[in-house]
């Protein structure tokens, strides 16, 4: 990308019209050795992923999806802290670049308001307990209108255009997106997790919202309180006891 200020982020793109998910693209290219911080974009995905299995609405030219390829050698339990690391960046990218008041709902999506205007999914390849590479794809509502959206989403996503009223410059974003998270990743792999902890706490929708948790084994209620020095929630219960959220479904609750 040409006028990207950056070592090793963004310096490969591979880029596509039409695909079914750029995820599965970035997993084939990682696998024949693509350099750490490949990015994969493409304009229109026509079978885009979510998490937990659910669809991820990619319509032409009105967003920026994209996957991007790191290596980190860093051990198999810390991997999760790779997508709190990739909300904070992106948090900050569309504070700088827009202005606009965004906020990090735990784990991973981006909120303006009550809407979320961007998903993070990370997907990881590992061999036994070494990480061989993560694949972390952005799903960011960038020009899409208010009639782009069907209608089971209109009452809870937006874009940045819509909050803005501006068309978003999608290259300019990209490529502050990619200084803004190589610094906070070398930050990282230097210095450890402390200041993406600090800076995740700073933006959180979560922090200090009464929650209803349904993790796997249990549903949970109380205040969300902070993440630990390793990345995981700490929910307090109306008794007071703190526990530990590494996944879970999220409903939150007016207090
Ligand atoms: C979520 O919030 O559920 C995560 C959404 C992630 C969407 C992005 S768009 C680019 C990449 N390709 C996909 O198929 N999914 C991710």
């Amino acid at each position: 990308m040409a006028g990207l200020a950056t070592d090793r982020i963004g310096q490969n793109v591979i880029a596509y019209d039409e695909v079914v998910s750029t995820q599965p693209l970035a997993h084939e290219a990682a696998a024949k050795g693509a350099v750490e911080g490949t990015l994969v974009l493409a304009e229109l995905q026509t079978g885009g992923k979510g998490r937990l299995g659910r669809p991820w609405h990619s319509p032409k030219g009105t967003g920026i999806w994209m996957s991007l390829i790191i290596r980190p050698a860093i051990p198999l339990p810390k991997t999760p802290q790779m997508t709190l690391l990739t909300a904070v960046a992106v948090a900050k990218t569309i504070r700088e670049e827009t202005g606009l008041p965004v906020k990090i709902k735990w784990p991973n999506d981006i909120f303006i308001g009550d809407k979320k205007v961007c998903g993070i999914l990370t997907e990881l390849n590992a061999e036994s307990d070494r990480v061989n590479y993560l694949v972390i794809g952005i799903g960011l509502n960038a020009n899409s209108v208010e009639t782009d959206f069907p209608a089971e989403l209109a009452q809870i996503a937006t874009s940045l255009r819509i909050e803005s009223g501006e068309p978003l410059k999608r290259v300019s974003f990209i490529q502050r997106l990619c200084r803004i998270f190589e610094e906070e990743y070398d930050h990282y792999l230097q210095a450890g997790f402390e200041r993406v902890k600090q800076e995740w706490e700073d933006h959180s929708y979560t922090i200090g919202k009464w929650v209803t948790l349904q993790t796997i084994s249990q549903q949970l209620e109380g205040r969300a309180v902070g993440l630990d020095e390793e990345g995981v929630l700490k929910v307090e219960d109306q008794a007071g006891q703190i526990h530990k959220v590494y996944s879970a479904d999220v409903n939150y609750r007016a207090n």
